[in-house]
């Protein structure tokens, strides 16, 4: 069976006004995942996500515009705080809609953006446990969390530079290159300024350990390592066009330090990338040592010169199909599927509430999603090169199983490897538009038996993961009309 008509990709036609407007009349929208199509049902779902952001951003009592929250969820879980984590991915967002978005999104995204900059501003000198840019989280008012947590956590401040540098570039090329260097990039010690501080933060700590982005283990991550070093390159970058050639000249000097210590986290044999090595606290409890979040890691880095080589890496490559081996068989909710729902890591027992079991994520299934999408694109526009260790990798012969049936040799071109790794991008999205409640919200996790969402609600980063996979769809299908 050809599960997915190309052709019918084609027919775009716009609903989700009506569908919104009748959510907010409170009309039972039980049955319109079963009657729209996949386009319609991304497209009516996209719009959701970016106002449930906005929301998360802007509107909530309680908390200070621009500093968006987890989730609106205050209790069982609590999620009511700005992680800067989060908030950096989210605010990556802002930077897209800002360039892409319809007017009125534009215009939103620049206003968003701008708070987060001053909000930014402030939280990087409050006082706080982690004496530091570490600091995790903070209540959406700007002060500090007081409270016990996994800290320091050192991607934050790559993440934010990571966003910020997107956005500085924006300001430059739209001529606002006083905003930059009055808020953004200062080129001062010590500096006033949100990139340059976090830059120096990042420069000055790449050997010491940290908390994972799962906030239990301590040691050295492949996910912090790569997002810190994208973000010193990217900020060398920046530094030098701003004329620090000294900061910049530092900043290149730590990030290659960086790209050695990654070196040490990639295996040719599965699973593909070790997750963290030297650990020094937290839980001791992953006898795996492979993670989802070092296959975000390379998502998030998606604004790095790198992005290609890195997304076609063989050790990348045999860590997804490390993660989709380990998570068909172990969540019942994947048995017989071809769209398979991701956890975080196997060992994983954070319920969303409490400590019971692990489950499917959202944000980790999406990332799968957008993965397929990123491969099957750049092998269409013939920046990942097409060679026999894409075409004899296992992630991509179950694609083609999938996609031309088994036995048969299956047709190795350059076309139809990446239509079939696009349609596993699509697999997933066909079971999220199952599984996911007719009226748009985006929890954290979704059970592994029953599919069920769970843990915080409107989670951002939810948000997030769906509308840059469907960024990565629509850029893969442009690829293809162009060939
Ligand atoms: C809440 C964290 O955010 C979650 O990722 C973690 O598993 C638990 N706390 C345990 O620390
Ligand atoms: C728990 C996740 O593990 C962590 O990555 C995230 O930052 C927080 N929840 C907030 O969403």
């Amino acid at each position: 069976m050809k599960s997915i008509a190309w052709k019918s990709l084609k027919v775009l036609r716009r609903v989700p006004e009506v569908l919104l407007a009748l959510a907010a009349m409170g009309a039972p929208l039980f049955c319109q995942a079963q009657v729209l199509s996949l386009e319609d049902w991304l497209e009516s779902h996209r719009t959701i996500a970016v106002a449930r952001l906005i929301e998360n951003a802007t509107k909530l009592e309680g908390a200070q515009s621009g500093l968006i929250v987890a989730s609106p969820s205050k209790e069982a879980p609590d999620y009511f705080y700005h992680w800067v984590r989060d908030g950096a991915l989210a605010m990556d967002v802002m930077a897209s809609l800002s360039l892409d978005g319809t007017e009125t999104e534009r215009s939103t995204a620049k206003a968003i953006l701008e708070s987060y900059v001053t909000s930014t501003l402030v939280i990087q000198t409050v006082q706080n446990k982690s004496g530091g840019l570490g600091e995790p989280k903070f209540h959406p008012t700007g002060k500090a969390f007081d409270q016990d947590w996994g800290r320091p956590q050192n991607d934050g401040p790559a993440l934010r530079a990571l966003t910020l540098i997107r956005w500085a570039t924006i300001c430059m090329l739209r001529g606002d290159e006083t905003y930059v260097r009055k808020f953004l990039f200062d080129s001062k010690l010590p500096s006033e300024s949100a990139i340059k501080r976090d830059l120096e933060y990042v420069a000055n700590h790449i050997e010491e350990p940290s908390f994972d982005p799962w906030e239990e283990v301590m040691g050295n991550h492949f996910y912090h390592r790569l997002v810190q070093r994208a973000a010193l390159e990217q900020g060398a970058t920046l530094a030098r066009q701003l004329g620090d050639t000294a900061a910049a000249e530092w900043y290149e000097k730590q990030g290659n330090t960086l790209g050695e210590k990654l070196l040490l986290h990639l295996k040719v044999e599965r699973p593909g990338v070790v997750t963290t090595l030297d650990q020094k606290g937290g839980w001791d409890h992953k006898r795996s040592n492979f993670d989802a979040s070092s296959l975000l890691a390379a998502l998030h880095t998606r604004s790095s010169p790198r992005f290609s080589e890195r997304i076609s890496h063989p050790s990348i490559l045999t860590l997804a199909n490390s993660l989709v081996k380990y998570y068909r068989t172990h969540y019942q909710i994947n048995r017989g599927q071809k769209g398979i729902l991701l956890g975080r890591y196997p060992e994983d027992v954070y319920d969303g509430v409490g400590f019971s079991a692990g489950h499917a994520w959202i944000l980790t299934t999406l990332g799968l999603a957008e993965y397929y999408y990123e491969l099957a694109r750049h092998l269409q526009s013939a920046s990942i090169p097409f060679n026999q260790e894409i075409t004899s990798h296992q992630l991509v012969r179950r694609a083609l199983r999938y996609s031309q049936g088994s036995g048969r040799t299956p047709i190795l071109s350059v076309d139809a490897v990446s239509r079939a790794l696009f349609e596993m991008g699509d697999h997933i999205l066909l079971r999220l538009k199952d599984l996911l409640p007719s009226d748009g919200n985006m929890y954290e996790q979704l059970d592994r038996s029953t599919g069920e969402s769970r843990g915080a609600s409107h989670l951002s980063w939810s948000y997030v993961s769906f509308i840059t996979a469907l960024k990565a769809r629509e850029s893969c299908r442009a690829a293809f009309a162009k060939r």
